[in-house]
């Protein structure tokens, strides 16, 4: 699970983070908005600078906006682990892969929900990380995109065991065990995680239903 920081209290942003790292997460998913590639704004490098030094989960940064050959650097010496760019957003994606590489951390490639998946095959082996949408970037709390999970199905296969593959948005109890069965091995979930009375408590149950599907199923653990 990466629980997203989006549907947090940011007004208590250390201490729900601490709450979902203290109950066993090991990602926290950190939604950065431009207002340009998404119609909605949310929080940047200073946030995740200042959130830094209060956790040591893996920062999953997923960069929702236009430019990230500009911000890319920023964005990794504030901390984060991880960059996730949007394919949408470049028509030289391997620059991008190869520029964020070059600053010291993993990196993600992103599709939204209209875009194929073979507009990513020239770098999915370049990649860490493939990030599905399963809901229209820029808002929390929407319903699932089911034709996400025939996107995790087309990727899957094409990725080695030392890849990951992720889904974001509308995960929750009804929709973590398709995703799981499709494939996803990563899944992001804001409401159904931090806009709950025990988030800890939340992130473990999907957690364990996540882990029972893919024992069920077979697929990637
Ligand atoms: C949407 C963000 C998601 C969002 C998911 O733009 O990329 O990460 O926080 O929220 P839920 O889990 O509420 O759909
Ligand atoms: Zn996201």
């Amino acid at each position: 699970m990466a629980p997203s920081l989006l549907a947090a209290d940011f007004a208590r942003l250390a201490d729900h983070v601490r709450q979902v790292e203290d109950a066993g997460a090991e990602i926290l998913h950190l939604d950065v908005m431009d207002g340009h590639f998404v119609p909605n704004i949310s929080f940047g490098v200073p946030v995740i600078e200042k959130l830094r030094p209060a956790s040591g989960l893996f920062f999953d940064a997923h960069l929702m906006i236009t430019d990230p050959l500009k911000y890319a650097e920023p964005f990794a010496k504030a901390g984060s682990d991880l960059l996730n760019f949007h394919i949408e957003v470049t028509d030289t994606p391997m620059k991008v892969v190869e520029h964020i590489r070059s600053l010291g951390v993993r990196v993600g490639v992103t599709l939204n929900p209209g875009t194929d998946a073979s507009a990513i095959w020239p770098v999915i082996e370049a990649v860490d990380l493939v990030l599905v949408m399963s809901v229209w970037p820029g808002f929390g709390g929407q319903e699932f995109i089911p034709s996400a999970l025939d996107k995790l199905r087309a990727i899957r296969p094409r990725l080695r065991p030392d890849q990951r593959l992720e889904v974001d948005g509308g995960i929750g109890p009804t929709t973590v065990p398709d995703a799981v069965a499709a494939g996803a091995d990563t899944l992001v979930a804001g409401t159904a995680v931090f806009d709950q009375d025990d988030p800890g408590k939340a992130m473990r149950d999907l957690e364990r239903l996540a882990r029972q599907t893919a024992e069920r199923t077979g697929s990637h653990p």
